[in-house]
């Protein structure tokens, strides 16, 4: 692997909470351009890595580095100044705002404008301004939700409003977006047009890190896998690999306990 072309390296990462091990010696690689799922049993410490990765959690142990210098010790801000943004497993969007302002939100977050710029409305401002609410119409272009801009984010369909927290990432500018379960609570037709979503979303350049439940979703469009177990490394490889490793097949359908050392 060309390392130009390594966008995510995460060597070895530990997170602890009390006696619990959440996530113990985890690691991967994301390239530019790559969909790469994250899988694992309920309670196998997914959501705590996307927790570190955004600074949430600091690790205990290892090394995160994002095109290639160490963010392991960031703070979350500066992790999406940077180019990381998220979803979140239970969506999290501002209910009693506009679709348009929700994305806003997002897009607020790259601008180097300070406090008093927007009290006396420099020019600058204003045209900065503008600018930022022409990005979050085109990004609403780009998701399907360009229609629905003024409605509010409450009303949407479910799908909808996993498509508006992912616009609101891409707001912020993020080269990596990070999605936490997008296809749970969604109906077969919604999870696959959430996987058409995820295709544009690739072909637009952007890289995506993923982590889901659904098999159908992450076998179709994951370009590697990695799977994870009671916070530890089981597999990793091609979706093909991954669906026929025994070690994997043994987690999945006859818990843990039985898994087989391979
Ligand atoms: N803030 C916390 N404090 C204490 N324990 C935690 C905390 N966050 C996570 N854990 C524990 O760490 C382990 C991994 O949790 P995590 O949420 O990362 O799992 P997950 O793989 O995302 O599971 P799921 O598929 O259910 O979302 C669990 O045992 C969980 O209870
Ligand atoms: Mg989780």
């Amino acid at each position: 692997m060309d390392r130009e072309d390594l966008l995510l390296e995460v060597e070895e990462i530990t997170k602890r909470f009390g006696g619990i091990v959440a996530v113990e010696n985890v690691s991967f690689r994301v390239k530019r351009g790559e969909v790469v799922s994250i899988i694992g049993p309920n309670g196998a410490g997914k959501t705590t890595v996307f927790n570190m990765l955004t600074g949430v959690y600091k690790t205990d142990h290892g090394r995160i580095l994002f095109e290639g210098k160490e963010i392991q010790r960031r703070e979350p801000g500066e992790i999406v100044k940077r180019g990381i943004s998220r979803t979140f497993q239970n969506i999290r969007l501002f209910p009693d705002m506009r679709v348009i302002e929700n994305v806003l939100v997002g897009a607020h977050i790259k601008t180097g404008y300070s406090f008093l710029s927007s009290i006396f409305r420099s020019r600058a401002f204003r045209e900065e301004e503008d600018a930022i609410t022409l990005r979050a119409l085109k990004i609403l272009k780009e998701v399907g939700l360009y229609e629905r801009r003024d409605d509010y984010a409450s009303n949407l369909p479910y799908g909808d409003q996993r498509k508006l927290e992912i616009a609101r990432a891409i707001a912020t500018g993020a080269k990596l977006i990070l999605l936490d379960e997008p296809a749970a609570g969604m109906n077969p037709q919604e999870s696959s047009e959430l996987m058409e979503f995820i295709r544009l979303l690739k072909g637009r350049g952007y890289t995506v890190l993923m982590i889901e439940h659904d098999m159908s979703v992450v076998m179709k469009i994951s370009d590697r896998i990695y799977v994870i177990d009671h916070g530890k490394p089981i597999a990793e490889g091609l979706p093909e690999e991954i669906a026929r490793n025994q070690r994997v097949i043994n987690v999945y359908l006859g818990g843990s306990q039985n898994a087989v050392e391979n």
